[in-house]
């Protein structure tokens, strides 16, 4: 089978770092880390160039509050939680080629780097400014320490730098009726100086970005044009956190910067980090520095100004030659069993738990299954059962078994000869014809609707096992019809074992092994899927896959 002539292209795949204070819940798994995943897999498979990198969100006031009432080291607790998280990101199957951290030495140098760049071009100013502070606790109350209603959408449980309802970037000030989040003291504004980012300054080459950027998923492109309408706001840009990078502006010593504003750098500090720890010093420039190189962010929706203005924007002021977002695909929320997920209320399930329960791939199928792509999904136990049992079991498992158990028993454990026409069959055409259809739906970054048409896959060779009957060709003496037939299924099992791997890799490994393959699905090529098996080899002891749940 010949590759289609392709150039490969670098690509720069990322997911929104995780906040180091707790253990991700599904909704966070499924709205960035484990899509990035799968189009990672996917992209390498296909013979592009790809670096895969994330890290820990580790800075910010909840950090250091928690660290307070603790009475320990923040950097001690972050310690603990990052080991957790990346421990729990390597039973989960993500293939990052770097999950980093923003301690990190290199995230920290280049942060602040970066950051004298951005001032000395002009885009950084500094202001008195008032902000509220909580006479109880003796803080200033930046970002989430400070909750109130919404000003334009009167949700009640507005945090001080965004509306998790309307998701409008907000400022302390303007919250109708502050509380401190801590005691829920009134606060009192006072005086303090600032440094702020220029943001309105980009405005119209914000708004050339976002019509052309090559692919934003419409709420990102809606969401973006919508806020360059109402008026860019200069963005704050530091804090009175302790806890935090030190601001390197001339003056602003004791000022940390706000999290987010150095957090949407660590893509390219830990693409820095990846191939320096390789001793590849300059690598990193091939692709950030590197005008056809695409940089593809997988959020959740309310990270969406972030990555669609903020970064860019960042990015633009440095004039450093960076690429900007060449996509970014932000899915809709997860809901659990109707709800959003909540730690407080103990709603959802998080990701360390979910593997206590199940097999890492009953959960990867299920979350991209349930990929929120266009609309707020839930989450229900009925319909993991559902599609545990019904999908992976009965419909995969099963044709996979049937075939090898088959072929085990019936034909000495070998890929059987086919008649010279078997290719014209109709279980392998439409294996033709959906590789092709899930090709171009992963390069859409349409996970939910690829996966779909691999499970098609499965559904028609069911179908056509039970309609060409081999055993019953067997029982007949027709074993010329049923090497046909059989050697059809085979094959279907192999293509769907390659478009598999990137969904769930274990299992489609598994049916690699058991196929008598060599070596790891893993290091098949995504067209390999459409290499027929050599009739005569081998196969191994099949065992079943899935058991139901
Ligand atoms: N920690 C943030 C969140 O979970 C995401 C940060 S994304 C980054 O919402 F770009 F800043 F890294
Ligand atoms: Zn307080």
């Amino acid at each position: 089978m010949r590759e289609r002539v392709r150039k490969v292209a670098k690509w720069i795949v990322t997911c929104a770092w995780p906040y180091v204070n707790f253990i991700p819940h599904l909704g966070t798994m499924i709205g960035s880390v484990l899509s990035a995943d799968v189009v990672a897999r996917f992209l390498r498979m296909n013979g592009e160039d790809v670096v895969f990198v994330s890290g820990s969100d580790e800075h910010g006031t909840p950090i250091e509050v928690e660290a307070i009432k603790r009475g320990v080291d923040p950097k001690k607790l972050c310690d603990e939680n990052h080991a957790k998280i990346v421990e729990l990101f390597n039973r989960w199957g993500i293939s990052f080629d770097n999950y980093t951290r923003t301690e990190s030495s290199y995230h920290k140098k280049f942060v602040r780097d970066f950051y004298m760049k951005v001032y000395e071009n002009g885009y950084i100013y500094e202001e008195e400014v008032e902000l509220p502070f909580c006479p109880r606790c003796g803080i200033f109350l930046p970002d989430r320490f400070i909750v109130g209603s919404c000003p334009y959408c009167g949700f009640e449980d507005a945090r001080g730098d965004q509306c998790d309802s309307c998701g409008r970037l907000l400022e302390p000030a303007k919250l109708v009726n502050p509380k401190c989040a801590i005691c829920g003291s009134k606060p009192e504004f006072r005086r303090t100086k600032h440094w702020f980012f220029d943001l309105p300054k980009l405005s119209a080459e914000l708004e050339k970005y976002v019509k052309n950027a090559p692919f934003l998923t419409e709420n990102a492109r809606n969401t973006s044009l919508s806020m360059i309408r109402e008026g860019l706001k200069p963005r704050s840009l530091t804090r009175d956190n302790k806890w935090g990078i030190p601001a390197p502006f001339p003056g602003a010593e004791g000022k940390t910067i706000y999290v987010w504003m150095e957090a949407v750098l660590g893509y390219i500090s830990a693409t820095i980090e990846h191939f320096a720890l390789r001793g590849e010093r300059d690598k990193w420039k091939e692709y950030w520095l590197s005008e056809d190189c695409r940089f593809l962010c997988f959020i959740g929706k309310d990270n969406i100004p972030f990555h669609t203005l903020i970064l860019p924007a960042l990015l633009m002021a440095s004039r450093g030659g960076y690429v900007l977002p060449w996509g970014v695909s932000a899915t809709e929320y997860l809901l659990f069993e109707g709800q959003k997920f909540s730690k407080s209320r103990r709603i959802g399930v998080w990701i360390d738990e979910a593997l206590a329960m199940y097999p890492v791939d009953y959960w990867r199928y299920v979350l991209l299954s349930l990929r929120p792509e266009g609309r707020d999904v839930s989450f229900s136990w009925s319909t993991f059962k559902e599609l545990v049992n019904t999908h992976l079991n009965d419909t995969l498992g099963n044709f996979v078994h049937r075939v090898l158990s088959f072929t085990y028993r019936f034909f000495e454990a070998k890929v059987p000869h086919p008649s010279d026409e078997w290719s014209k069959e109709y279980a392998w055409t439409q294996v033709l014809e959906k590789h092709g259809e899930c090709t171009e739906k992963l390069y859409s970054f349409r996970i939910r609707d690829a996966l779909n048409d691999v499970m098609s896959i499965a559904r028609e060779g069911n179908k056509y096992l039970n309609e060409k009957a081999p055993w019953l060709s067997v029982r007949d003496g027709d074993l010329k019809g049923a090497s046909t037939h059989l050697y059809v299924c085979l094959n279907v099992v192999k293509a769907l074992s390659v478009m598999l791997a990137p969904f769930i890799p274990t299992t489609a490994d598994q049916m690699w092994s058991m196929l008598g393959l060599e070596g790891s699905v893993h290091q098949a090529r995504w067209h390999e899927a459409l290499t027929p098996l050599t009739p005569g080899r081998s196969i191994a002891k099949p065992r079943p896959l899935f058991k139901k749940v």
